[in-house]
């Protein structure tokens, strides 16, 4: 089985192919109904989430499956000391497939060497969130095209999760990636150096205006005030990294605005009712592209 840890491990055409199968469920959503009758989920989320949790729950029953959720840690038996490698090899006894959220970088590709069943990355802390790709790259398809593609990746380039794997998932594509954030917060090393390695056309920024007008896609994430060591220092980056509908009055009409969400203060609200706002669409298209990953997962090609 494979494991789904990294979006570095996927190909332009295993993207396509999940994109596909998730246009297709989306065109027809009774098209996957049933089709995985009986198939057991199981949810572990050491990390608070709605989207990915949520989301992956609806995809599986909408298959005909259901959850085996650990429900909070603290109900678990990790509160009585039980490591993350025993905890996924007696789950595996219970589930078709794994979907793991947990704070420790790397967590998720340790886990997987313990099970059989496909383990799903649902996040690993400020690693990867393969699965958030896929409905980014689901979403940017649908709105702007993924290639000849200009996108600003803007916010918190260093501990963003979301950024690291959109980042990496793009080298698959014609697309140039400008990156905006304060000096602080820029895209860590090693994620340059790997983007660099894959022959990406990338450039970074510590100002949006300077870029804006050419960008077909703005990707907005949350400055993550707790990283900083002090307030102070995030008091003067944090105002310059926020847009509202004023900032996007004078640009293209056809720049769509994403965000993985949550969102605290970095969009405003008067974004929302723009035609630029498509992330509430992007957190629904979680669904039709969970839903496709856990077809192929669970052996899609011969249900
Ligand atoms: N985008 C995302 O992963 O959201 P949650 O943390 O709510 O799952």
């Amino acid at each position: 089985h494979d494991h789904i840890i990294s979006a570095k491990q996927l190909s332009r055409s295993d993207i396509e192919e999940v994109l596909d199968r998730a246009a297709e469920i989306a065109r027809d959503p009774t098209a996957f109904r049933q089709r995985h009758p009986g198939a057991l989920l199981g949810l572990l989320f050491f990390e608070p989430s709605t989207r990915t949790k949520m989301s992956f729950s609806a995809s599986i029953k909408r298959l005909g499956g259901d959850i085996v959720d650990m429900g909070p840690v603290e109900y678990s038996s990790v509160k009585k000391g039980e490591s993350l490698a025993d905890t996924v090899r007696v789950v595996e006894g219970y589930a078709d497939a794994l979907v793991l959220r947990h704070p420790m970088e790397g967590s998720a590709k340790m886990a997987s060497e313990f099970v059989d069943v496909p383990l799903i990355n649902g996040g690993d802390g400020a690693g990867q969130h393969p699965t958030q790709t896929l409905l980014d790259l689901y979403t940017i398809r649908e709105n702007a095209g993924l290639d000849d593609l200009s996108i600003g990746i803007m916010g918190d380039l260093k501990y963003g999760r979301t950024v690291h794997s959109l980042a990496h998932a793009l080298t698959n594509f014609d697309a140039s990636q400008h990156f905006i954030s304060p000096e602080s917060l820029r895209l860590p090393r090693n994620v340059r150096y790997d983007l660099h390695e894959e022959g990406a056309t990338i450039r970074e920024h510590t100002a949006l205006d300077t870029v804006l007008d050419s960008l077909d896609v703005l990707y907005v994430t949350r400055i993550q005030e707790e990283r900083f060591p002090e307030e102070s220092e995030y008091r003067k980056v944090a105002g310059e990294y926020r847009i509202d509908a004023e900032t996007l009055e004078s640009t293209r009409d056809d720049l769509t605005v994403l965000h993985p969400l949550p969102r605290v203060d970095e969009i405003d609200h008067d974004v929302d009712a723009t035609s630029h706002a498509q992330y509430f669409q992007q957190a629904h298209n979680g669904v039709p592209v969970r839903m496709a990953l856990l077809d192929l997962v669970l052996g899609g090609e011969s249900a």
